[in-house]
Formats: structure tokens, C-alpha cells, sequence
């Protein structure tokens, strides 16, 4: 990836010290270069992290049996545990060939879970599957490729739109379910450092020295991104010197822009992220920044551009606020074991109609659900209109 510690250096010879934003935005995504542009497999086992969806079918059958049942709800049929166990019941889904909903995910990256939730709705729901549309947000051209390849059996269903602001211009006004799972703690944030002495908190850029990216301080003046908020004057007293946290003001708006759009229906996340003051705990004094290469953290988070992966954890109150502040009701803050948990035990119970469970689910579902592994790591918010 030589050439593109090229351009970051470019970048900083003509800017000087530059956001980490536009660091992650470069390293991540920058065209053909980017970790995220990279052709050979960057999620999963042959890549550097996994994600839940790379562990396999499981978290999406569990997602598409959730899904259909907030379409009943929406049409004001009973959902699954209100049937109760066993009982077979399509009763309050619209009839006809109309689209009525719309499932709506962002970051599908190389179009698995698309895969996945389709496929068990067709097999599972085919009168439903008949009464939703798929779009997919998308902004990079390969991306979209690799998902149109994965996808090619259900071309029909399928759209595209490289931004929210475009779909809702092509559909306004969205019934359905906006999700993603690890989009949100993938989106470039700036990185803050308090200084103590003066009481200030300052930017972390990143700047080339040595023969090597590394970080700097950048003129207070720049600072574009706001500085970390909702501190009390008692916590900052304390708050050591040096001490570092991000902000992600990407995936704040991402969030309520999502919510601004939903008619009706349900917005879903699935990601790394702590509560607002869980930041503050004293080991996290150097943020949550950080990078994985072949399945192990990284100790240089600026080494190696577009070669690993780069992710911060999510402000999940500040999402909280941004959802509520556009009218959406919170639904759930929970943990990735917890959600799942809850939503397979209502699977299990109509196994005739969910479809059977095999000891490979069995196994994925440990791994989404084990505290060591993916079950406390990765939280869902939920929030409704
Ligand atoms: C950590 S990966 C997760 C991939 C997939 N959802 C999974 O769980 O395996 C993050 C994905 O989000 C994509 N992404 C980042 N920003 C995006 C945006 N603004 N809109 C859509 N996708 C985005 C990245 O390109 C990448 O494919």
C-alpha cells in the first residue's frame, strides 16, 4: 500500500498535520486503495476481524425472522410471541402484489447478510418477501459490484442508492427497518486529548516524522469537529493529563438522517460502543481507537495504511439522543447476547415455520452470543417510530 502512504504524505506536505478523520477516511476508504476497497477478503476468516455476519447464516436468519415479525406488527398482525409457540400465522400482513416495505441496510460490504436475510424470508415468509423491497446504501462502485455479484438471484429485489438523501429522494418516506450491523464504529472520527494544565482539550492530527505517520497536536484553531461535551466541571478536575477520546460526528448525523426518514417502522445498530460515560473509565485513558491486522490488535494504529483495520467505539447516548431528537421512541440498549438471546428463544419455538436449528447454528449462535467472543463486545440499539 505504498502508494497510498503516498498520498496521506501528499496530504500532509500541502496541509500539514491532518484530522484523524481524514487519516481513517483515506486508510479506510480512499478508491482502490482503502482497506474497505481491497479485493481480497478483508472480513472473516481469511481476513483480518470477524464480524457477525462473517461467522455465518445464523445472525441473519435470527435478523429476517426479527425483521418479519415487526412487518406484522407494522400491519398489526401479532408477532411471534404473541402467537405464541408453534401456531402458523401470516394473518395481518397486507395482501397483493404491492411493495409495502422496505428493508434497508447500510454497510453490506460484501452482501452476505443481504444473502442471508433474503433467502430465509423467500423460504421462510414468501408472502411477505413478496411485499418488501431491499436497498442497499452503498456510496463506493466496487462495493456495489461485489454486492450485485452475491446477490444476482434476487436482482429484482434489490436497490441501490448511495446515500440516504438519495433513497429518500427516490422513495420518500420509509415504512420498514433501517439497519446496520458495524457500520457506524467503522465511520472516520477525530480523536481529542485533554490538556490539564490549561484546561483545554486539543485535536489529535497526524502528521509524518521520522520516516513514519505519527500523531501531533493541531492548532487549537482548527478545530472543526467540536470538542467533547457533557463533561462536568468536577469530572475534568480529575480527568488526567493526556487523556484521549473520540468523537464521531459522521455517524451522529448518519443517525439522524436515518431517523428523519423512517415513516414508520424500526432503526437498528449493531456495533462496537459504550454508554457516554463509560468512555471516561480510567483504562480507557487513550480512547478506543484501534487497529486489527489478521485477527490481532494492532500496536501502531497509524502503520501500515490500508493494510488494517481501523474502528472506535460508538457514542451510543449520543445516538440515543440524535434518534429521540428526530421523534423516534428507544426501544432497546442492549448487548448482542442479550438481543440474540431473547430473539432465538421466540425462533425455537415454531420450528415448522422458522425452519430447523442445526448443531452449525448451534455453534455460530456460542460465538454471537459468548462474552468472549461477540456477545459483549457488540451492542444494539433499537429505536421506533
Ligand atoms: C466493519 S465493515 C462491516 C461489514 C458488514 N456489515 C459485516 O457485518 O460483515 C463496515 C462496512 O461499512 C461500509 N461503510 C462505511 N461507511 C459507509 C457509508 N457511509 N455508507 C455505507 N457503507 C459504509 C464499509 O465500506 C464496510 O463495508
Amino acid at each position: 500500500m505504498k502508494k497510498l502512504s503516498e498520498k496521506i504524505r501528499g496530504e500532509i506536505a500541502i496541509h500539514g498535520t491532518i484530522t484523524c478523520a481524514r487519516f481513517l477516511e483515506l486508510a479506510l476508504y480512499c478508491p482502490d486503495t482503502g482497506f474497505y476497497e481491497r479485493d481480497d477478503d478483508t472480513v472473516g476468516r481469511r481476513g483480518d476481524f470477524y464480524t457477525s455476519v462473517s461467522v455465518g447464516r445464523a445472525f441473519g436468519e435470527l435478523l429476517a425472522f426479527q425483521i418479519a415479525d415487526w412487518m406484522q406488527e407494522f400491519a398489526g398482525g401479532r408477532t411471534a410471541k404473541e402467537r405464541g409457540a408453534g401456531q402458523d400465522s401470516t394473518r395481518g400482513i397486507p395482501s397483493g402484489a404491492g411493495i409495502k416495505y422496505q428493508i434497508i441496510e447500510a454497510g453490506a460490504h460484501q452482501g452476505q447478510l443481504p444473502l442471508d436475510i433474503l433467502t430465509w424470508l423467500r423460504r421462510r415468509r414468501p408472502e411477505l418477501y413478496e411485499q418488501v423491497e431491499y436497498w442497499i446504501i452503498e456510496p463506493s462502485l466496487r462495493r456495489r459490484q461485489w454486492q450485485r455479484e452475491s446477490l444476482e438471484e434476487f436482482s429484482s429485489k434489490v436497490h441501490w442508492a448511495d446515500s440516504l438523501a438519495a433513497l429518500s429522494r427516490t422513495r420518500p418516506g420509509i415504512t420498514g427497518v433501517i439497519f446496520a450491523n458495524e457500520l457506524l464504529d467503522a465511520m472516520p472520527c477525530h480523536r481529542f486529548g485533554w490538556d490539564a494544565r490549561r484546561g483545554v482539550w486539543f485535536e489529535w492530527g497526524v502528521t509524518w516524522q521520522d520516516e513514519r505517520f505519527s500523531w501531533a497536536r493541531r492548532p487549537e484553531a482548527d478545530l472543526k469537529a467540536g470538542i467533547p461535551g457533557g463533561f462536568s466541571s468536577a469530572l475534568l478536575e480529575v480527568l488526567p493529563d493526556g487523556f484521549t477520546t473520540e468523537i464521531c460526528p459522521l455517524a451522529e448525523q448518519w443517525w439522524s438522517q436515518a431517523a428523519g426518514i423512517l415513516q414508520r417502522g424500526k432503526l437498528l445498530t449493531f456495533d462496537y460502543g459504550l454508554e457516554h460515560e463509560e468512555f471516561f473509565a480510567p483504562h480507557r485513558a487513550q480512547g478506543t481507537l484501534r487497529a486489527y491486522r489478521k485477527h490481532r490488535l494492532c500496536t501502531d494504529i497509524l502503520a501500515l495504511p490500508g493494510e488494517q483495520d481501523i474502528t472506535a467505539h460508538v457514542n451510543f447516548s449520543q445516538l440515543r439522543k440524535a434518534g429521540e431528537a428526530a421523534g423516534l421512541g428507544t426501544e432497546k440498549l442492549a448487548t448482542q447476547a442479550q438481543f440474540l438471546t431473547s430473539l432465538a428463544g421466540r425462533f425455537w419455538e415454531a420450528p415448522l415455520r422458522n425452519g430447523p436449528w442445526t448443531p452449525q447454528q448451534s455453534r455460530e449462535f456460542q460465538t454471537l452470543i459468548h462474552p468472549q467472543h461477540l456477545g459483549r463486545a457488540f451492542q444494539v440499539l433499537l429505536q421506533a417510530r
